[in-house]
């Protein structure tokens, strides 16, 4: 009888770690016992050395200690590999009960989805989209818009100069107005302007130096503040609410003439109310005004025919009116804690 049949297999199943590995080892020094050349195989050999009647005994001595050696070394085995598998089971679990990791989906940025919202609106009233630069020059940001240089109506605009003089970062969509009229001149004209704006300015919850604008031009020959009142009312209502009631006041723009401010009503039963429309019950939204001669001229069209208006309004203002956001910070600053809830 060999001891090869109950030999350890020293190779373990692919897979197997080292532990199993360390099965095979604390086993397989039995080998000098059990094995070929092992002790109990020298014994056996020497039975032809001892008196014939004794050899029966002798042989069945042998056999029955190598019986039990084997039978102990097999249990031990097993006892190890039982333990091993314990071992390994319970240190690298995998608990499949454990509920799943979520994946995360992506979504607009909150600014991305109200600029498509209003580019949306105006769309559907006939509005296309014009990209104009937001690097300008001073003579388009204010000088082709009525403002020549040291006039105080610059003082609205604190700007971004660059190294190169009269290089500026664009501090609103206006000048957009002259790049467009001179592009379509003598054609009539209907587009928004969307897009980032700069100014040099203290950043607080109410202001910041960089926001988006999103500017409203309409040249034609018959176009009258009507169609003007009739376009931002429409646009109000499909924004806000169609129960919207929306107010207009006289103000002052270089670029128009003459010029108003927008109000919408803010409803009565947001618990805000008070707060943001301190008290009057209504809410600024935007600035506009019938495009001045000046400008027009500058534009290449003859103001004896044609007229025009315009409006200019921040979306980020009127998103934080829509959503109750308390500062304009948020928008720009990259926290998803913000970002997700839209
Ligand atoms: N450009 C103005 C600003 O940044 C907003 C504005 C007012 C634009 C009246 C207009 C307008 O086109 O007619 O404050």
């Amino acid at each position: 009888m060999s001891d090869k049949a109950n030999a350890p297999t020293a190779t373990p199943a692919a897979g197997s770690s080292a532990g199993l590995r360390g099965v095979a080892a604390a086993t397989s020094s039995m080998s000098d016992v059990l094995g070929d050349k092992g002790q109990l195989t020298a014994q056996l050999k020497k039975v032809g050395a001892i008196p014939k009647e004794e050899r029966p005994a002798f042989g069945q001595a042998i056999n029955r200690i190598k019986a039990e050696l084997t039978q102990a070394k097999e249990a031990r085995q097993a006892a190890l590999k039982k333990q091993e598998l314990e071992r390994s089971l319970t240190t690298n679990a995998l608990d499949v009960t454990l509920p799943g990791r979520p994946a995360l989906r992506g979504r607009l940025h909150i600014a991305t989805q109200i600029m498509r919202l209003i580019t949306s609106i105006f769309a559907d009233l006939g509005f296309q989209v014009y990209r104009s630069r937001e690097v300008e020059d001073d003579l388009t940001n204010f000088e082709l818009l009525n403002m020549p240089p040291h006039h105080p109506a610059r003082d609205m605009w604190d700007t971004f100069h660059t190294t190169t003089p009269g290089v500026i970062l664009r501090t609103h969509t206006s000048p957009g107005q002259i790049h467009v009229m001179r592009e379509c001149c003598p054609e009539p004209i209907r587009v928004i302007l969307p897009g980032m704006c700069y100014r040099y300015e203290a950043i607080t919850p109410r202001s910041e130096i960089q926001f988006e604008q999103v500017e409203g031009l309409a040249v034609g020959e018959n176009i009258t503040m009507a169609d003007l009142k009739g376009t931002i009312i429409a646009f109000a209502r499909r924004l806000f609410g169609q129960e919207r009631q929306v107010r207009f006041r006289s103000s002052y723009f270089p670029f128009t003439e003459p010029s108003i401010e927008v109000d919408i009503d803010w409803p009565k039963d947001d618990p805000n109310a008070d707060r943001l429309t301190k008290g009057t019950g209504w809410l600024e939204i935007m600035g506009a005004g019938m495009v001045h001669p000046t400008v027009l001229k500058n534009g290449g069209y003859d103001p004896a025919r044609f007229r025009g208006f315009a409006f200019g309004m921040g979306p980020q203002r009127i998103t934080m009116l829509k959503y109750a956001i308390d500062d304009i910070r948020q928008f720009w600053a990259n926290d998803v804690r913000f970002l997700e809830q839209f």
